[in-house]
Formats: C-alpha cells, sequence, structure tokens
C-alpha cells in the first residue's frame, strides 16, 4: 500500500521540480557539495590552465557524464582526451553526443582564457579523427599563448549562470523574434547552420516527434536502463557520484525511503515512478513555444565538436537574454528501434544522415532551475 503522505499530485510536482530540488538536495550533504564547482570558478587558480578549465567544466553535456579528461602538459599546453569510460553506448552509438559534449567545453575554455589575456591555439585530433568510435586519441592539444591583445568576450559572465531548464516554458510570453535571432546568430558560422521553428503547426509536429521519441527510448529496454543506471536519487548518492540525473530534495528522499522511487522500480517502464516521469516530460515538451535546431555541413567529428561550440554560445547567449534551454535529443540518436523517427526528424527539418542535424533544442521562458552537478577539477586532471 503507497503511504498516504505522497499523493499523486505531490509526486508528479516534485518530479516537475526536479533540477531545483536536485540542487537543495545537495546543498543538505556535509561532505561534498555537489554544486561547489559554479561558485566562483577558477578562483584562486595561478595557472591559467586551470583557471579555464574550472570553466570548461561547467559545459552542458550529454547525461551529464562530464567525459572529460586533461593532461597538463609543459608549462602552457594541454592535452584533452575522452574519458572513455564515460560514454553513452546504448543512447549515443556513434559517441556523436559526447563529441558535442567536448566541442562545449572547448568553447568553456576558450572564452575563460580568454578573459585572462590568452589566446588558445587549439589544435583539433591531432591524431586524427577516431572512427567508428571515440578512443584513446586526442581530442585536441593546445597552447595557451599569453596575448595582453586578445579581446574579452561578453558570454564570459553567463559561464556559470547557464543551466540546463526541463520544466514547461511559459507559452504566454514567449521569446521574442529579436531574442530568437540573436541565439542563432550566436550559433552560426560554417560549418554549423542554425534555425528556429515557431510556427504553432511546425511545433506541433516536433512535439509529436519528440514524444514518439521519448516513448522508443523509455521502451526499448538497454537505452531506458542506461538512464535508469545514471539515476542519483537523494543526497547521498548524489554527493557520491556528481554526474547522471539528480533526483535531490526531501520528497525525492521520502520517496526512496518508503521505496517509491529507486531504480528497481523506475527500472520497470509501467511503474507509477516510470509513469510520473513520463506525465512531467510530455507537459514540459507540449510547453515550447520555440525550438531551436543546428545543423552540421557534414557529420565528421570537427563539425561535432563545432557543434558543441556553438550550441555552448547559443545556450549562454540564451541565459543573458533571461530565456532557457532543454535540449530534446531522443530523435536525433543513431540506434535501430529510433531509425524511423530519427529519418522523419532529419527531413523535417532540411537535414540528412550525411548532414544531420547536430542538437534539437526547447528554447523559452521559465523559473531558475538549480545547478547539475560537477564532479570538480580534480577529477578531471590526470597529470
Ligand atoms: C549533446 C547533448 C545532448 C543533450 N540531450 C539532452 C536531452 O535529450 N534531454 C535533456 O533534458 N538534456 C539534454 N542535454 C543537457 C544535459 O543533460 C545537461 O547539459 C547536463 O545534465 C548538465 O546540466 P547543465 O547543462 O545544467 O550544466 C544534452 C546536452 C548535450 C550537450
Amino acid at each position: 500500500m503507497r503511504p498516504r503522505l505522497f499523493t499523486r499530485r505531490s509526486i508528479l510536482e516534485c518530479l516537475a521540480a526536479a533540477p531545483v530540488a536536485a540542487t537543495a538536495g545537495c546543498a543538505a550533504s556535509p561532505a561534498v557539495d555537489p554544486a561547489a564547482a559554479w561558485r566562483a570558478p577558477g578562483a584562486g587558480e595561478r595557472d591559467p590552465r586551470r583557471f579555464a578549465l574550472a570553466h570548461a567544466i561547467l559545459a552542458p553535456n550529454p547525461h551529464n557524464r562530464q567525459p572529460w579528461l586533461v593532461d597538463l602538459v609543459g608549462k602552457d599546453e594541454i592535452a584533452f582526451y575522452p574519458d572513455t569510460a564515460r560514454l553513452l553506448p546504448a543512447t549515443d552509438p556513434p559517441n556523436r553526443q559526447i563529441t558535442v559534449g567536448c566541442g562545449a567545453f572547448l568553447e568553456l575554455m576558450d572564452i575563460a582564457a580568454r578573459q585572462i589575456g590568452i589566446r588558445p591555439e587549439i589544435s583539433l585530433w591531432p591524431q586524427g579523427e577516431p572512427q567508428p568510435n571515440l578512443d584513446a586519441r586526442r581530442v585536441a592539444h593546445v597552447r595557451f599563448a599569453a596575448d595582453p591583445a586578445v579581446r574579452r568576450d561578453p558570454l564570459f559572465a553567463q559561464i556559470p549562470l547557464r543551466h540546463t531548464n526541463r520544466v514547461p516554458f511559459d507559452l504566454k510570453a514567449p521569446p521574442t523574434a529579436s531574442d530568437l535571432g540573436e541565439i542563432v546568430g550566436a550559433a552560426t558560422g560554417a560549418p554549423i547552420t542554425a534555425g528556429i521553428v515557431t510556427d504553432a503547426a511546425e511545433r506541433a509536429e516536433l512535439i509529436k516527434l519528440g514524444w514518439q521519441g521519448w516513448t522508443i527510448e523509455g521502451h526499448t529496454p538497454r537505452t531506458h536502463m542506461e538512464s535508469v543506471r545514471l539515476l542519483r536519487i537523494g543526497a547521498k548518492e548524489i554527493a557520491e557520484h556528481r554526474d547522471g540525473v539528480s533526483l535531490g530534495g526531501s520528497m525525492f528522499e521520502a520517496l526512496k525511503a518508503t521505496g517509491m522511487l529507486t531504480p528497481k522500480v523506475m527500472a520497470d517502464p509501467d511503474s507509477f515512478g516510470a509513469k510520473s516521469s513520463d506525465s512531467m516530460a510530455h507537459k514540459a515538451l507540449d510547453a515550447t513555444p520555440a525550438f531551436l535546431w543546428l545543423r552540421g555541413a557534414d557529420n565528421s567529428r570537427a563539425t561535432q565538436i563545432a557543434a558543441g561550440r556553438a550550441y555552448a554560445r547559443a545556450h549562454l547567449t540564451a541565459t543573458k537574454l533571461g530565456l532557457c534551454f532543454q535540449p530534446w535529443s531522443m530523435t536525433l540518436q543513431e540506434y535501430p528501434e529510433m531509425a524511423a523517427l530519427y529519418a522523419a526528424t532529419q527531413a523535417r527539418l532540411g537535414a540528412s544522415p550525411a548532414a544531420p542535424l547536430q542538437m534539437l533544442v526547447r528554447v523559452g521562458r521559465a523559473k531558475f532551475a538549480g545547478p547539475a552537478p560537477r564532479r570538480g577539477l580534480a577529477e578531471h586532471i590526470r597529470t
């Protein structure tokens, strides 16, 4: 029997507020504060590389895996590697999304370095592009060249303020055409093209596809379980892992303690917990006044990195404008069960498998959602 304490409505509201609740829950942990990396990143760092990297680890990245490893080389260089122990083989078989997240990391590193008079010289894939999967080869080798004339980037101030927001957006106060134009401008530049969908009929089609994609992912055991294994329920687990999908706050603690919300429960896509999560996701998707899409000229690793850089700039710009982003990636994912929806989404937005969409993103206004955990700089620096 379910404890009376939890009404269906209170559980749904709690799931809806997950990003905010996660922060509150995290703060309760005495040992490690999973949100610490967001406060004054790089403060006290004397090495410009460490200052820039303290900002880079705040980059958006799929499932918050934070798959970034760095060697500090000599006095002013870094070697940047993908953390191949942190890939998403079920939902991201070609590691495309992980690579996009590496691009976002490089963009934030670049912006932060410029803030302190450094011009990073970035050589991408110096050992060649890994295909069909990422491997131990470097994503980039970077030299931090001092250059007093380097131009600071006004988006720097937005780095610790940018957060993914998964709640319903305000349909009564949609983003203005001018704001959306600025976001598209921030994301556009060879090899990336960006566009916006606001037309009601077009949006309805994307919402329909997006929902079908969510449903397929949730009912394909290996893709569903990849997310379930990354659920961090309650302050203790969140502080222990500082990655993945955080469900924190007093309500989630109680649901966990009573056995109503556990990985085992969530593993069943027809369980009450999973259905509650579906219902909130659907509500959020329905409340999408605009979609942003990013398309590459091809699907090379270099273009995937460029997409991550463009996405980071677009999200920082949206943050400056008081707008929120949530990527909705399900139908862009490359596994057999998703193939028909993948093709339909590409076709609808004028893309193709050879030059595919790299990001599809909900855009709108909503209340602030708290920061997702970060593992901290020390976890990313090997030497
Ligand atoms: C390539 C890529 C795909 C993503 N796909 C999704 C998605 O489908 N749904 C979602 O809610 N967030 C998605 N995100 C956002 C991440 O989950 C988010 O960046 C991560 O949890 C860290 O949180 P933060 O952006 O607030 O720092 C994606 C991010 C990237 C870079």
